[in-house]
């Protein structure tokens, strides 16, 4: 079905209160994004005309989704006069002759699944799966193949709670259904909303078939607590991890390696376990080793860590970066930086070694400055360049040397040392021993 026939609505608009937390459900994070950002990405692909309702903290949560989509429609639902997953429906206008209904808590949700509700002509499909502990849902109860009703469970008989089947809370409406239907909604039940499931016992009693759709319970999972989050980012994981892995990428112990949505590999790769990379990173023909973080860098032609940061905006390329290095917002190519380092806001050219201890003082306690370090550069162990500086080519700093700014010619030797002094036998007097 092409596109101008779907019409897609997202309830976001409920507290959430399962989630103890102060922020709106629908914006919290699964591998890096928002679990409303990847429902509406997913129905992106195959609809030109989302609406998503909100109410609940309604500005963040428009604010939020405009950083990251253009053309999408927001309703505000009256969620005092009109709460409940039906109260939500009533603002809606959908353009479309199909509508596809999403509860926004369903973060794991591909396009390819969705177009599932579009294969057949009824003018209600529902997604069902059967749960060992159904706890939560809405229990379908289906006769001669048809579906009769959804019943809550804060409104079902001990009978009705021991069903096994469940709405998984999406649905395919043809549009005059939900015109017909929301507008007799009552809030006569347990909770004293408006169900939208109700629109589903309704329209069978007008003798509308409704066609149960069993959808895979993994993806059609819905998040309602922290518990159910955590569950959720595993298999978001796993599918990130699988994808990568499948187009080339080495892992070792995957699943104790976190690696966001946006992250990009490309070429050969290896990352070792425990590594966590993050935001918009580009890795590229390079081994990322244990335990390093990388977020928001690009790594081309190198080898990271073991416990080694890349912080944001950092560039590396035909560079080596050991253990307890922490860089960020800076360029090196060609460099060695083996051991315990900080270089931050720095440019950093070919063929420069950085000694263990080295150190950007980059902050003067109100602005960062900049370091540049040129070609061939030696940086000695254990020194500090004070920043604004610049170290042309070929310049040696001496080990244990702090560069007070300013611009170190081209094949100078910098040096700040104390001439070394050795008292003897200072021990043994100190200690009162005697030798
Ligand atoms: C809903 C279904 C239940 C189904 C389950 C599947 C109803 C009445 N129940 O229950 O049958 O098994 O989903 O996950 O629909 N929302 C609003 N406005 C509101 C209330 C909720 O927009 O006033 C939104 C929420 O933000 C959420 C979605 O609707 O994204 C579902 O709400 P939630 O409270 O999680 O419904 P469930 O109790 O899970
Ligand atoms: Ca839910």
């Amino acid at each position: 079905m092409s596109k101008d026939k779907i019409s897609i609505v997202i309830l976001a608009a409920g507290k959430g209160s399962r989630m103890n937390s102060s922020r709106a459900k629908v914006l919290h994070n699964i591998s890096g994004k928002p679990m409303l950002f990847h429902i509406i990405k997913s129905s992106l692909e195959i609809s030109d005309d989302i609406t998503v309702v909100v109410a609940h903290q309604k500005e963040a949560v428009i604010k939020n989704m405009q950083t990251y989509f253009k053309d999408i429609n927001f309703v505000t639902q009256d969620a005092k006069e009109f709460p409940g997953t039906g109260g939500a429906m009533m603002g809606v206008k959908a353009k479309n002759e199909k509508v596809l209904v999403l509860n926004g808590d369903m973060p794991l949700i591909k396009a390819s699944s969705l177009q599932g509700f579009l294969d057949t002509d009824a003018k209600v499909i529902m997604s069902i799966f059967d749960l060992v502990n159904p706890d939560g849902y809405g229990r379908v109860l289906i006769k001669d193949d048809e579906v009769q009703s959804i019943v809550e469970q804060k409104d079902a008989s001990d009978d009705e709670l021991k069903i096994k089947t469940v709405n998984a809370g999406i649905y395919a409406f043809s549009k005059d259904i939900l015109e017909k239907y929301i507008p007799l909604l009552s809030n006569d039940n347990a909770q004293e909303e408006y169900y939208l499931t109700d629109v589903i016992a309704m329209a069978k009693k007008d003798a509308v078939s409704i066609v149960p759709l069993l959808v895979d319970e993994q993806e059609f999972k819905g998040v309602n607590s922290r518990v159910d989050l955590a569950e959720a980012e595993v298999i978001m994981q796993d599918a990130i991890k699988s994808k990568w892995m499948m187009s080339g990428v080495n892992m070792q112990l995957p699943s104790s390696i976190y690696i966001e949505d946006s992250v990009v590999f490309e070429g050969e790769c290896i990352v070792e376990n425990a590594c966590r990379i993050t935001g918009e990173t580009l890795i590229k023909d390079s081994h990322i080793k244990a335990n390093s973080v990388i977020e928001d860098s690009i790594v081309k032609n190198s080898d990271i860590g073991p416990l080694a940061h890349l912080r944001p905006a950092s560039y590396i390329e035909d560079s080596h970066i050991g253990n307890f290095v922490e860089v960020k917002k800076s360029s090196l190519k060609g460099v060695k930086a083996g051991h315990l380092s900080y270089i931050g806001d720095s440019m950093v050219d070919t063929g420069t070694n950085i000694g263990a201890g080295f150190i950007t003082c980059n902050y003067d306690g109100v602005n960062k400055h900049k370091t540049i370090i040129g070609k061939n550069v030696f940086v000695g162990s254990d020194s500090h360049l004070v920043a604004p500086v610049t170290l042309e080519d070929d310049v040696m700093v001496a080990a244990g040397t702090t560069v007070t700014s300013g611009t170190i010619k081209k094949g100078s030797l910098v040096l700040s040392r104390k001439k070394l002094k050795t008292i003897k036998d200072f021990y043994y007097k100190f200690f009162n021993k005697i030798s």
